[in-house]
């Protein structure tokens, strides 16, 4: 089902202000879309909108080609999982699944065929009759997904269903929500403040800040066209390095007059009207090239190294400038590096991400 959002907003009473504002969002049948953001953002206020817990202040949302604002949640055919995922203790793990069918006094054959369904996409059918309780914290985060999935909705919101768990099996939960996705093909809407989780797991990310949509893209759009310095500073990790400085002629000075970069033709083009303009640069830590890749007049900068975190396949290193300017950059974990040792670094040239001074909206 298609969920479609026109210049949705909402304003709780009591504040002064709109929470979120002119939401424009199509969310295309069968896609999974994330929602993403800092913490305080809108998000949750977002989604309940799309689930009828919180009422629509201004705008239209529609199922499809039905308009919903005012539709009972009961009647929207969706599901909802929470982050607290409330499991009745002194039922079984079937019993809990089979809740809201038995409440919709659903067949007993139809339930427990859908039940059982479930519980094989979930690989819950050992624990069908454990309770909650005998069971661990991932196994019964899939126990409320099923007793979400087996209600067939339309329609699967999902409000940062795995910030409960620890790091390893929250990242065996994200691929398999995404099987699980891939499998039913329901329309889903997932909500995170967590952009690793995002990028993983969108088909498509609306990134908000502050009640308002920042960019909405593919992970890949959103990692290498960042619509604007928020994006980019949101999107990866480690985070962006960003420098401010001015347009002199083809090239970026910083303000301190320690980077200089050279400009590529397109990057020149899209410059054109900042000549003398203040403006950011982002470059992505694996951006940097090492020493040994330079080639014959490309420009470098020296800095020198300050921390250094070696994973393996690649090492972050943490570097300053002479300005004192950080910057973390990632290597090849097979190059040696040494703390304190000064080294020069070339930048890729194609890997600016230029923004405007003022409205840090992108600019190539
Ligand atoms: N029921 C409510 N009444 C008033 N303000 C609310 C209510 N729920 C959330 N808010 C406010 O709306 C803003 C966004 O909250 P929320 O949607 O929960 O953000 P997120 O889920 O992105 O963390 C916050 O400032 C929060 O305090
Ligand atoms: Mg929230």
């Amino acid at each position: 089902m298609k969920v479609s959002m026109i210049n949705l907003g909402k304003k709780y009473e009591g504040r002064e202000n709109f929470t979120i504002r002119d939401i424009n969002l199509e969310i295309e049948d069968r896609a999974f879309c994330v929602i993403l953001g800092p913490s305080g953002c809108g998000k949750s206020t977002l989604l309940r909108m799309v689930a009828g817990l919180n009422s629509i202040t201004e705008g239209e949302l529609y199922f499809g080609d039905r308009l919903v604002n005012k539709v009972e949640p009961k009647d929207r055919d969706i599901a909802m999982v929470f982050q607290s995922y409330a499991l009745y203790p002194h039922m079984t793990v079937y019993d809990n699944i089979a809740f809201s069918l038995k409440m919709r006094k659903e067949r007993k054959q139809v339930i427990h065929h859908r039940v059982l369904e479930a519980a094989k996409v979930l690989q819950l059918e050992e624990y069908l009759y454990s309770k909650p309780s005998d069971i661990s914290g991932g196994q019964r985060q899939r126990v409320a997904l099923g007793r979400a999935m087996v209600r067939k909705p339309q329609v699967f919101l999902m409000d940062e269903p795995l910030s409960n768990l620890d790091a390893k099996l929250r990242e065996q939960m994200r691929i398999e929500l995404v099987r699980l996705h891939k499998r039913l093909e329901t329309t889903s809407i997932y909500v995170t403040h967590d952009q690793a989780e995002a990028m993983t797991m969108a088909d498509r990310i609306v990134l908000l800040d502050q009640g308002n949509i920042q960019q909405n893209g593919t992970p890949s759009d959103l990692y290498n066209r960042p619509a604007n310095l928020f994006v980019a500073k949101f999107i990866g990790s480690p985070t962006i390095n960003v420098f401010r400085g001015t347009i002199q002629t083809g090239q970026f000075v910083s303000d301190s007059g320690q980077v200089r970069i050279r400009l590529n033709d397109r990057d020149q083009e899209a410059t054109r009207n900042h000549d003398g303009k203040a403006v950011y640069v982002g470059i992505r830590s694996e951006r940097f090239l090492p020493e040994t890749s330079l080639r014959d007049g490309e420009d470098a900068i020296t800095a020198t190294i300050d921390v250094i975190e070696n994973l393996g396949k690649e090492q972050s290193l943490v570097v300053k400038l002479p300005d004192n300017t950080e910057l973390v950059m990632t290597m090849p974990g097979h190059l040696h590096f040494g703390v304190d040792e000064a080294h020069a670094f070339g930048i890729d040239p194609h890997a600016l991400h230029l923004f405007d001074g003022e409205t840090e909206v992108r600019l190539n």
